[in-house]
């Protein structure tokens, strides 16, 4: 860096705030892009995808988030929210780029795939204009901010200067818009103070409520995602393993549960036993850090990680046994399955518990009759060969089994009353331990649960 570039601090081309990029157009990045245009900045979205690039740019969004289309219309539609292809637009318009492509499991390997990354980094850096900041917001294997960077200052144009943060994202599909514009805390990981200048200027709403701000390292930012993800999965499948024991002894999973969850420092939330989590972040996470970890020679220090995966795994298994438990042979079974999203308010079925057990059980045999609120397209074009319709009714109808796998409310509200006269056998699963076990019993049901002793199959202990 030349002492003319170091001097130049990172100013907009126009007075007022830093312009912001946002690479990467999925749930993360569109959620950031439309939320920091809520926040009164001038963003543009880039993506390589042009079909998205054209609905986001009409307003549209391609993916169920609650509250973002609202956003999105707002924005677009005042001109703030922009959304192009060009990464060469990209380059003049932003004083700060933030990258938000996807990190996904390499195929046929644990590890992530760093490719949309390093090749977004090198594009923004090669396209910069002018002085600016690169944030990178996915998840990565730690190292790889570090060795980003260099590859952004290999990139960048004569005469440019590029800083450098990463800085993770913590927010939930479902409650993706509030976690942005009011996120718990921001971690920014940087080795520059005009970095660390320019995110408190983004930030400076979030500060004003005393949002916690963490400025460390670019290892440490890049450790804190993905620690935070493994013990919240650990969360699950601890609660999950308890849930195999009650199944033996008896006992009451969710008592069990909310009784340690009192205990603050426990606390309550992630001890939903059910089946297991799912989505594009818990499960290829842990796994991704286990591979990084062997990479650095400490196989044995996250090998607790891959019983979670396990465990984790074990609990489709058990809702399969248990069908095949009530049903017997399978073929020409109909089946009901409530949700398929791998959790309520999304339509995300990226490695879905719920979808995983539908294809299993139709691969069994059986004819699944499928309904999510929001998920049947995304599970069509996984599972073409289920049956999906519009409304719970329709998929009870002449069930022999219903099985409730994501906990949308409408099928957490839902009675025995409602659908008993529909079903060809009173018989249901619950898959993520929200239905009242006595109501159902009481109306005449065969109730199923995870975490629930099956009466009469298996040993007591004495
Ligand atoms: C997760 C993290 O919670 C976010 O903080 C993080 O930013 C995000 O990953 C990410 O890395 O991008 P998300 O994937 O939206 O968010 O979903 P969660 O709410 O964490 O749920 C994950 C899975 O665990 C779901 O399948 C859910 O049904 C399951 N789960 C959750 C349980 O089985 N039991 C529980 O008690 C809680």
């Amino acid at each position: 860096m030349t002492a003319r570039e170091a001097g130049h601090p990172i100013r907009p081309l126009s007075s007022g705030r830093p312009k912001l990029t946002v690479i990467g157009t999925g749930y993360l990045g569109a959620t950031h892009a439309a939320s920091m245009a809520e926040l009164g900045f001038e963003v543009l979205g880039v993506d390589v995808d042009p079909v998205k690039i054209d609905a986001l740019s009409r307003g549209e969004l391609p993916f169920y988030e609650p509250g973002l289309s609202e956003l999105l219309r707002k924005h677009t539609g005042a001109g703030r929210l922009r959304f192009t292809t060009s990464m060469e637009e990209a380059g003049v318009f932003g004083d700060v780029h933030f990258i938000a492509v996807g990190t996904p499991q390499k195929a046929g390997e644990t590890s992530a795939d760093m490719s949309y990354v390093t090749a977004a980094v090198s594009a923004i850096a090669a396209a910069a204009t002018r002085n600016s900041l690169i944030v990178g917001k996915s998840t990565v294997p730690v190292g790889s901010a570090r060795a980003l960077n260099a590859l952004a200052q290999q990139h960048k144009r004569q005469g440019v200067r590029i800083e450098f943060a990463w800085n993770p994202e913590f927010l939930r599909e479902g409650f993706a818009v509030e976690d942005t514009l009011r996120p718990d805390r921001l971690v920014v990981g940087t080795d520059s103070p005009e970095a660390d200048r320019l995110l408190r200027e983004v930030y400076a709403d979030a500060l004003s409520r005393d949002t916690p701000f963490i400025l460390t390292d670019f290892e440490t930012a890049e450790l804190v995602k993905v620690a935070a993800n493994a013990f919240l999965a650990t969360k699950i499948s601890f609660i999950n393993a308890f849930s195999e024991v009650t199944e033996t002894v008896g006992g009451d999973i969710r008592t069990l549960a909310d009784a340690i969850g009192y205990d603050a420092r426990i606390g309550r939330r992630f001890l939903n036993a059910g089946v297991g989590f799912g989505g594009g972040c818990l499960p290829k996470d842990i796994r991704a850090l286990q591979a990084r970890i062997g990479e650095l020679g400490l196989e044995r220090t996250m090998s607790f990680l891959d019983e979670v995966d396990k465990i984790n795994l074990r609990r489709r298994d058990r809702v399969v046994h248990l069908v095949e438990e009530l049903l017997g042979d399978m073929n020409g079974k109909r089946i009901a399955v409530l949700g398929t999203s791998f959790k309520p308010d999304s339509d995300d079925v990226r490695d879905s518990p719920a979808l995983d057990i539908a294809g299993r059980l139709y691969t069994a045999g059986a004819e699944v009759c499928v309904f999510d609120p929001k998920a049947n397209e995304n599970s069509a074009k996984r599972f073409p060969r289920l049956d999906y319709v519009d409304s719970t009714e329709a998929a009870v109808s002449n069930a022999d089994v219903v099985l409730l796998l994501t906990e949308w409310r409408t099928f957490k509200d839902m009675k025995p009353g409602d659908i008993e006269d529909l079903v060809k056998h009173r018989r249901i699963i619950d898959g993520r331990n929200v239905l009242n076990r006595v109501d159902w019993e009481n109306a005449g049901w065969t109730f199923r649960a995870l975490g629930l002793k099956v009466p009469g199959r298996l040993a007591d202990v004495s």
